[in-house]
């Protein structure tokens, strides 16, 4: 079942992050997104968040901030149900382009970002921490309305 997050879940929302990401957001960086008006869907099974999408929106122009599935829980098309679930809501809600960073590493990420018709603008240097230094981050948008087609 997808339903809309609220800021109750950041608990939930951190809990899930920081099982596979060494620098998550923290609790307090989950809570402030909601304040700033922040919003997402989650994916549950018995009752249970298993994913979410998180996305920030300034006028026409979308950002999509994180989408992760519980480890247990990929490669069964989840975070690809989310992120066509997520593009459909806000081109109703009159977005008309969605950007988004992505590790250069997370080939996965990329690689379903590029089957969803996302493609690359240019590249960010030093942008995340990383176990060794710093790491850059893949630009990479869409425009709007999605289609099947991808
Ligand atoms: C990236 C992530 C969200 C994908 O979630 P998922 O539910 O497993 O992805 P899906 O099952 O919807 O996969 C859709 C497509 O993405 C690609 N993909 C996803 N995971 C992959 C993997 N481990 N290896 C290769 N391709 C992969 C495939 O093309 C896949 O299609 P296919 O299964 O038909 O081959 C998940 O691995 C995750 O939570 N990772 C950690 C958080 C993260 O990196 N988020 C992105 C931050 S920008």
């Amino acid at each position: 079942m997808l339903r809309e997050l609220t800021v109750t879940d950041a608990p939930t929302l951190f809990a899930i992050e920081s099982l596979h990401n060494p620098f998550p957001w923290s609790l307090r960086q989950f809570h402030d997104s909601f304040a700033m008006g922040d919003f997402g869907w989650g994916l549950e099974r018995a009752n249970l968040l298993i994913g979410f999408i998180l996305f920030s929106q300034v006028l026409d122009e979308t950002t999509l901030l994180n989408l992760v599935i519980h480890p247990q829980w990929r490669r069964r098309g989840f975070a690809r149900q989310l992120l066509i679930q997520g593009l459909r809501q806000l081109e109703q809600a009159g977005a008309v382009r969605c950007l988004l960073e992505v590790r250069v590493s997370n080939f996965n990420a990329i690689e379903l970002y590029s089957l969803l018709g996302f493609e690359v603008d240019g590249k960010r240097r030093d942008y995340y921490p990383a176990a060794n230094g710093r790491e850059d981050a893949l630009l990479m948008s869409r425009f709007l309305p999605f289609r099947e087609e991808v």
